[in-house]
């Protein structure tokens, strides 16, 4: 039996009526840019986290992007943000002239290390960029306390994590703004790129607006220098027939997270991470014998799940994806090199010491197919694949 690590056509055929109503709709209005398509698209974006403003933009990075642009982030400026993560986070503070401090990630729940974040705030620290990864939200109390005691911005990274929550607030409601990502990939995965910035503050909104279209309120006269980070009205046109599904598309990728989880943690040799240690800063190795780590989710959060991340300890972790690729199950490595090991960042100013966590994890981590069509017989073969592993 095959099973692919993603596979959106059963989701996207589901919708092609209604999708093909939404395509057509622009295509007789001729309104490609901007406009009621991705006016109405944000209004539901907006509803759905709970936000006063959702701005549609052209990618996760673009509004990463953007956010850091309409904080003022620059030169001379240090955003704090994970080792452990998608390139773009680090990448958009690099390319704002700022540099990316990284911090260590929780190895069991994988989020921003608070702790290790404490000890890296200095007078030019301005801004945090906890990642919500793989669907569930970093720490956001101790986060959003430090950041306060310190003055510093904090923007959510919730690429992963739109319709996520944590203490009941959705991802991307609780710092300054939150930026998403509508890549295939993601729980709400568009036809090509795009993404939001969601924020509260009426200010950040407006001057994010003016930013998104090169920073002119009024066609060719420029109050400040932004750039062309546009959603396209075709694709906010059929995103909003998407978000309709949202909730049902997590709530598949919740159940199956769960059924992976309650029949792997009865086997011998696979435990959960340890609840008593997470985002303590205070790691210890797993107990001998324990080859296989499950990912934990935290009490506090509502997991959506956008990857259902492993961890492979003992150094087999490249042996068990080539075991489960023989059996034609896909999987992937999120991700292989973290962002302060990166050739890009290996430059005068930028170097910084080992970050072990962030290194293990690189090392150990293998994500399983956890999309929402995933059937429950290819859930099953999955776990007798992982149960019969030898090479253990
Ligand atoms: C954590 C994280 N941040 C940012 C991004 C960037 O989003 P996009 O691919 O839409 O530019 C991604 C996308 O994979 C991501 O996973």
């Amino acid at each position: 039996m095959k099973v692919p690590m993603l596979d959106l056509t059963p989701q996207n055929n589901a919708l092609l009526p209604e999708l093909r109503q939404a395509f057509e709709r622009v295509f007789t209005s001729s309104q490609f840019i901007l406009g009621p398509e991705v006016r109405k698209f944000e209004e539901l974006c907006a509803a759905y986290a709970g936000v006063k403003h959702a701005i549609g933009v052209s990618s996760g990075t673009d509004a990463i992007l953007l956010a850091l642009m309409a904080l003022g982030i620059q030169a001379g400026d240090e955003v704090i943000c994970p080792s452990f993560t998608f390139f773009a986070t680090a990448g958009c503070v690099a390319r704002v002239g700022a540099k990316p401090v990284f911090a260590d990630s929780c190895p069991y729940c994988f989020s921003l290390d608070v702790e290790d974040v404490r000890k890296r705030i200095t007078s030019r620290t301005k801004a945090i960029v906890p990642v919500h990864l793989f669907g569930q939200m970093a720490p956001m109390d101790p986060l959003m306390e430090l950041a306060e005691a310190h003055g510093l911005h904090v923007i959510e990274d919730a690429a992963q994590a739109f319709g996520a929550s944590y203490r009941g607030r959705a991802a991307g409601s609780i710092g300054i703004c939150g930026t998403v990502s509508f890549f295939p990939s993601k729980n709400l995965g568009g036809f090509g790129d795009s993404g939001l910035l969601i924020t509260n503050d009426d200010a950040l909104a407006a001057k994010a607006q003016l930013l998104r279209t090169h920073g002119a309120e009024q066609k060719y006269f420029h109050k400040t220098v932004g750039a062309n980070f546009r959603i396209d009205a075709l694709q906010a046109a059929m995103l909003g027939v998407k978000i309709g599904h949202l909730e049902a598309y997590s709530t598949r990728r919740m159940e199956n997270a769960a059924y992976y989880s309650s029949r792997l943690a009865a086997a011998t040799g696979i435990a959960e991470g340890s609840r008593q240690q997470c985002c303590t800063g205070h790691y210890c190795q797993p107990e001998p014998g324990t080859r296989l780590l499950l990912p934990l989710q935290r009490m506090e959060n509502k997991h959506i799940w956008n990857q259902y991340t492993l961890r492979i300890t003992g150094g087999k972790r490249d042996a068990f994806r080539e075991y489960l690729q023989a059996h034609d199950i896909g999987t992937e490595i999120y991700y292989p090199r973290p962002m302060h090991l990166q050739e890009c960042f290996q430059i005068a100013g930028y170097t910084q010491p080992t970050l072990p966590e962030c290194e293990r994890l690189a090392a150990e981590c293998v994500s399983l197919p956890v999309y929402p069509d995933l059937t429950r017989s290819q859930q099953d073969h999955v776990i007798n694949t992982i149960l019969d592993w030898k090479d253990r």
